[in-house]
């Protein structure tokens, strides 16, 4: 009998009492060296309709008392192996000498499973290795998914209740700020029912989220002039022109010129630059900051956008995204790019996902994802909430924690977007903005908020200098000797090391 029908048998005498519980332990990955050093669970939960697959790893600290962090990708349709792999997990590809096959994998020393457990999840449905039972099953909505994390976690503590007594933190990135913060209001409300097992909410973790679309919209104008990527006069005339032609165009109007100024402004500038808005000449100057943007790296403009040619057509309509072409880039001709790439890294969980062997090893269903896809860019998926702003400031009455992080050289989820929407919750700044360091480097800048016993540490993450490789990079980790926390942001871009002071994951007491 296979090794692992052993271990399913002996889950199963073991968790007997608990008929539905679905996990597996992992002991070996296909690509790692040996067994891993850290505890892996694998295995799926049913909520409604939908199996959603989870990759459990206990805390490498004291896992009967560390924190339970719920961690998924945003996208939305992003898998949660992007967390595990590219941002807070224990393993990383090593992609020194690659040369096709399995992609091999390291360990990696700054996680945040040193001092949590996390439960990464593949959510909302459609993601990762989480599937529906029906067709219709696919249809999602950030309602939606909110419910199905929200039922998804509950479920997964009912099976391990010995993680209902350590704290419980809520954890997303990028366009899943918006459902994360449903899920915490789903816990909130959940625990005003007397009839539910309480669940131990201490707090919320977000990196570069999507809060509110429309502060997002217009924190990415100004941030493109801020950091110089288009001209003092193209801003100029995005935020002033309009006002000039109002004002001499309503001159003659009197008194009712400034209401006229005010309305002109909004319809491109202004406190908001409307992004929707109709009017030609507003319409025109967005699509000139487009122009000047689109062949960025938008997850941190510092980093080449990766394009290749084909071979068999070196036109420029043929450049693509690495991504897309992930595996037929890697097998032929097996290569690492010269210059530093970050999707090159992003291709190998292509190949590593689709593999049989690893897929035994995660004791994937078969037959349920033919073509596992990093982030599943059809997703059938309903953006029915624009804003989650009003949730945070009632989160303010709530005793809560939050860490929210953000790189500085990010146009998905600029840090002025994320600065604007915190700026709007009124708090108390209890230990002003300033820099934290890494190996007496600056890192980034944070800034701590209070506010009826909630607590929200804001930091920002240095965009650093390019590195060729990636492992150069993990090096530059792995001599640090200051091991706190390691948090790369959305799309593995920003990696930063908060200490525990900051994350207030072990005194948490006040
Ligand atoms: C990464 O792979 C290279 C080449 O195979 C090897 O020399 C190195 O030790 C590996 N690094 C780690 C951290 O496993
Ligand atoms: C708890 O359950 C009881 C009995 O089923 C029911 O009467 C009561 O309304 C429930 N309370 C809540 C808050 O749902
Ligand atoms: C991505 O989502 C679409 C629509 O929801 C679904 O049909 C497809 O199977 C998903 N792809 C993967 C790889 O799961
Ligand atoms: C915030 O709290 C107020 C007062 O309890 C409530 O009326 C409102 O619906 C809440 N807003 C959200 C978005 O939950
Ligand atoms: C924010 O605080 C300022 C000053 O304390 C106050 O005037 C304002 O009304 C507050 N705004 C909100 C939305 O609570």
């Amino acid at each position: 009998m296979p090794s692992t029908w052993c271990l399913r048998l002996f889950l199963l005498l073991v968790f007997s009492a608990n008929a539905a519980f679905s996990g597996t332990i992992v002991k070996t990955l296909p690509g790692f060296d040996g067994e891993l050093p850290f505890k892996l669970e694998t295995g799926y939960v049913r909520v409604g309709t939908s199996e959603m697959f989870y990759y459990f790893i206990e805390s490498e600290g004291n896992p009967k008392e560390d924190p339970l962090l719920l961690w998924y990708s945003g996208g939305p349709g992003c898998s949660a192996l992007n967390g595990l792999i590219y941002e807070i997990g224990p393993l990383a590809f090593n992609i020194t000498e690659y040369e096709g096959g399995i992609p091999s994998l390291m360990y990696y020393p700054y996680a945040w499973t040193k001092t949590a457990s996390i439960l990464f999840v593949d959510a909302p449905v459609g993601t990762g290795f989480s599937f529906p039972l029906t067709p219709e099953g696919f249809a999602t909505s950030d309602t939606l998914a909110a419910k199905e994390i929200y039922q998804f976690l509950r479920k997964w503590l009912m099976e391990h209740p010995q993680y209902l007594k350590p704290q419980l933190f809520v954890g997303a990135d990028s366009y899943s700020g918006i459902s994360a913060t449903l899920v915490v209001q789903h816990v909130l409300d959940g625990n005003l029912d007397t009839n539910l097992t309480q669940l131990n909410l201490k707090g919320y973790i977000l990196g570069c989220p999507e809060i509110d679309g429309k502060i997002t919209a217009n924190a990415k104008i100004v941030f493109t002039h801020r950091i110089g990527l288009i001209s003092d006069e193209l801003y100029n005339v995005i935020l002033v022109k309009n006002f000039m032609l109002s004002f001499t165009l309503f001159f003659l109007v009197n008194n009712v010129i400034f209401h006229l100024v005010q309305a002109t402004k909004v319809t491109c500038g202004g406190d908001y630059f409307d992004t929707t808005s109709e009017n030609p000449a507003c319409y025109e100057n967005l699509q000139l900051i487009n122009k000047c943007t689109k062949d960025l790296y938008k997850n941190n403009i510092l980093e080449p956008k990766c394009t290749w040619a084909s071979p068999e057509s070196a036109d420029e309509p043929a450049r693509r995204l690495l991504e897309e072409n992930a595996e037929g880039f890697i097998l032929s001709p097996p290569r690492i790019p010269e210059f530093w790439c970050r999707n090159f890294n992003y291709a190998l969980s292509y190949i590593w996902a689709n593999d049989q062997s690893v897929r035994a090893a995660l004791n994937i269903r078969e037959g349920t994802v033919h073509d596992w896809k990093r982030c599943n860019k059809s997703l059938n998926y309903g953006k029915d909430v624009k804003s989650v702003l009003d949730y945070h400031r009632n989160f303010t009455n709530k005793g809560l924690q939050a860490l929210v992080y953000n790189g500085d050289h990010d146009l998905i989820i600029p840090n002025l977007a994320t600065q604007g929407w915190i700026g709007k919750l009124n708090l108390t700044i209890v230990n002003d903005w300033r820099p934290w360091l890494v190996d007496g480097q600056i890192a980034g800048y944070t800034i701590k908020y209070s506010e009826n016993g909630y607590r929200l540490t804001y930091a920002t993450v240095k965009a650093r200098r390019l590195k060729k490789r990636i492992t150069e990079e993990v090096d530059t980790h792995r001599k640090s000797p200051s091991v706190g926390n390691v948090i790369t942001c959305l799309r593995g871009l920003f990696t930063i090391i908060l200490s525990r002071e900051s994350l207030h994951f072990r005194n948490s007491g006040n």
